[in-house]
């Protein structure tokens, strides 16, 4: 390898403003009900979060991304929203909310929230008043209500499938006792969803924006942002099963990413710009490509959007290199930033999923990445330690999910009896789901706390139990140890922040062979990472920053990349 550079990919070098906070912010993930317990009743909670602000403080990100915190039945672990504008009662109170957005502030942290606009809950008071009225009524206006098929209506309108198995619609029982119409949920039968063509709907979304800007919160990512609108025609789809949280399967999906979702991201976007400082949104959103996704970023919809292809690309240089290129081009397109993540709370940890042989197919859903044989957790420590470099380089938007910082893997053996994803059941138990990504955080490694979930006396189990060995990845057993993962994120993300990109619309890749990537992020940060089974000799003159090999000190640095290692470091002449 050689320290000359190749010129890279650039669409619009627009310069991002300093004030824009978000185009290379890096987000914390709190899936809420596994990150810190504080009433020791196994559940997370509002006020574990704020016992760990100080935590992610020093860890150094800039946002917290909290999943859904409403009144929620649980039927999909609070993306069925009872309530929009309250909180989970065994999550917290609107006092406590309002208070961790204070304190998130005052340590220079921002705070996003989750909303879920394509469904409700089915015990949210619309769907609850849409049951019980008749067909046609107002009340059932505001979902997707339809007749059955056949000469008794007793088959389903269409042939469109739930992403977690079986169909997409259920029958309800009207109030004279005999079957009735038919709903629609893309998800579970307790998540119905929303006829996004009403008015009311709209109009209900735009007030709930408002609540939650007029408390202070920083922006929202957006559930499922590409399911809001279907093809009115209700056309059958013609496929025997969708596959969970996947990019659309053909072309003209009837409900996948049509072009009429981009209207109500332009109504939202002009509330979000009317606060100060104007609030910002991400959108959940699985296209067929990346020129699909860059629609959602335009100058007045949302400002970025998860980067899924990038999560789900295997371990390997080329793949990862061509994904990198064409998400960096097809952001800067529409003057967005490019965003990278490689784990969330629907997909296999991806230190399991680096665990594995990479073939080069795009995977993330548990049973597939389990059929390719056992982890080799070593191993997928090892690429996951390098891959957090790479990612922490990269010019944009980062997202970390938490439990990654502490090198997490999946928890492939919960016990059946425990699953609680709807997946699950809806699959006739051939789909385990995503319950092993979500596996309450072990924070203390104490003998008479092993879980060190709850911060008091436990008066029940962890809501998914925790593995027994669960205390060896413990926050306390890495705080203080230099070679653990906890050291690493937090010894990177500080040299990230001294390195700020004013360009995220190009990347400028240093010469490699074909199995390592090298880039400048700045002209002072370069990053080399090695895909290939030989060492690569660091460039001439390269002073290393940090290496993701366990063992680094800057008095002893490496000459040398091993396999599946990386580097960051100061060119020569910088
Ligand atoms: C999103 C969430 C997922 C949830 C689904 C339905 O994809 O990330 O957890 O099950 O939407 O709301």
């Amino acid at each position: 390898m050689t320290a000359s550079t190749s010129a890279s990919a650039s669409a619009s070098p627009t310069a991002a403003s300093p004030t824009e906070w978000w185009r290379s912010a890096v987000i914390y993930q709190v899936y809420i009900r596994s990150f810190r317990d504080a009433d020791g009743d196994g559940i997370g909670d509002v006020a574990g979060i704020r016992e760990r602000l100080p935590y992610l403080c020093a860890l150094g990100v800039d946002a917290l991304w909290i999943t859904p915190w409403y009144p929620s039945p649980m039927a999909d672990a609070g993306y069925d929203v009872a309530d929009y504008r309250a909180i989970e009662p065994s999550f917290g109170t609107l006092a406590s909310a309002r208070s961790l957005i204070t304190e998130a502030h005052a340590l220079g942290m921002r705070v996003i929230l989750d909303i879920v606009p394509n469904h409700t809950s089915d015990q949210h008071a619309w769907f609850q008043a849409a049951l019980a009225a008749a067909p046609g009524s107002p009340e059932r206006a505001r979902y997707m209500f339809r007749a059955g098929r056949g000469a008794d209506g007793a088959q389903p309108p269409n042939d469109w499938r739930s992403v977690f198995g079986g169909p997409a619609w259920t029958r309800v029982t009207e109030a004279d006792g005999t079957p009735g119409e038919w709903y629609l949920h893309l998800f579970a039968p307790e998540q119905p969803d929303l006829d996004w063509e009403h008015p009311e709907v709209r109009a209900e979304f735009e007030s709930i924006l408002r609540f939650w800007f007029d408390l202070g919160v920083d922006g929202f990512r957006i559930d499922v942002a590409h399911g809001m609108i279907k093809d009115p025609a209700l056309p059958d789809l013609g496929l025997d099963e969708e596959e969970i949280l996947a990019p659309p399967a053909s072309e003209d999906h009837p409900h996948w990413d049509l072009d009429g979702v981009h209207e109500i991201y332009r109504s939202w976007r002009a509330i979000a710009d009317s606060y100060e400082p104007p609030r910002i949104f991400v959108a959940e959103a699985w296209t067929r490509n990346q020129e699909r996704l860059a629609r959602y970023l335009r100058a007045d919809e949302l400002h970025t959007a998860f980067n899924f292809d990038y999560l789900r690309a295997p371990w390997q240089a080329q793949q990862l290199r061509a994904v990198i290129e064409e998400s960096i081009a097809a952001a800067a397109s529409v003057d967005a930033p490019p965003t990278w993540v490689l784990s969330n709370h629907d997909v296999v940890r991806h230190v399991s999923r680096f665990a594995r042989p990479q073939d080069g197919i795009p995977r993330h859903a548990l049973t597939e990445i389990a059929a390719l044989g056992a982890p080799d957790l070593e191993l997928g420590t090892r690429r996951a330690r390098a891959a957090a470099l790479l990612m922490l380089a990269l010019p944009g938007r980062a997202y970390v999910y938490q439990g990654e910082e502490l090198g997490l893997p999946e928890v492939e053996d919960l016990p059946d009896a425990a699953l609680q994803d709807p997946t699950w059941e809806r699959s006739g138990h051939t789909e385990r789901g995503r319950d092993g990504c979500r596996v309450p955080l072990p924070w203390r490694a104490r003998p008479d706390d092993s879980t060190g979930f709850s911060i008091i006396p436990a008066t029940a189990a962890p809501w998914l139990p925790q593995p027994d060995d669960w205390a060896s990845w413990s926050e306390e057993r890495q705080h203080d140890d230099p070679d653990s993962m906890l050291s690493l994120y937090r010894t990177a993300l500080h040299i990230r922040r001294a390195h700020p990109v004013t360009d995220t619309s190009r990347l400028r890749w240093l010469e490699a062979p074909a199995d390592v990537i090298a880039f400048e992020r700045t002209p002072e940060l370069a990053c080399v990472v090695n895909f290939g089974a030989d060492p690569v000799p660091l460039p001439d003159g390269a002073e290393v920053l940090l290496a993701s090999a366990a063992g680094f000190t800057q008095d002893d640095p490496p000459t040398a990349i091993g396999p599946d290692e990386a580097i960051w470091f100061t060119p020569a002449g910088a």
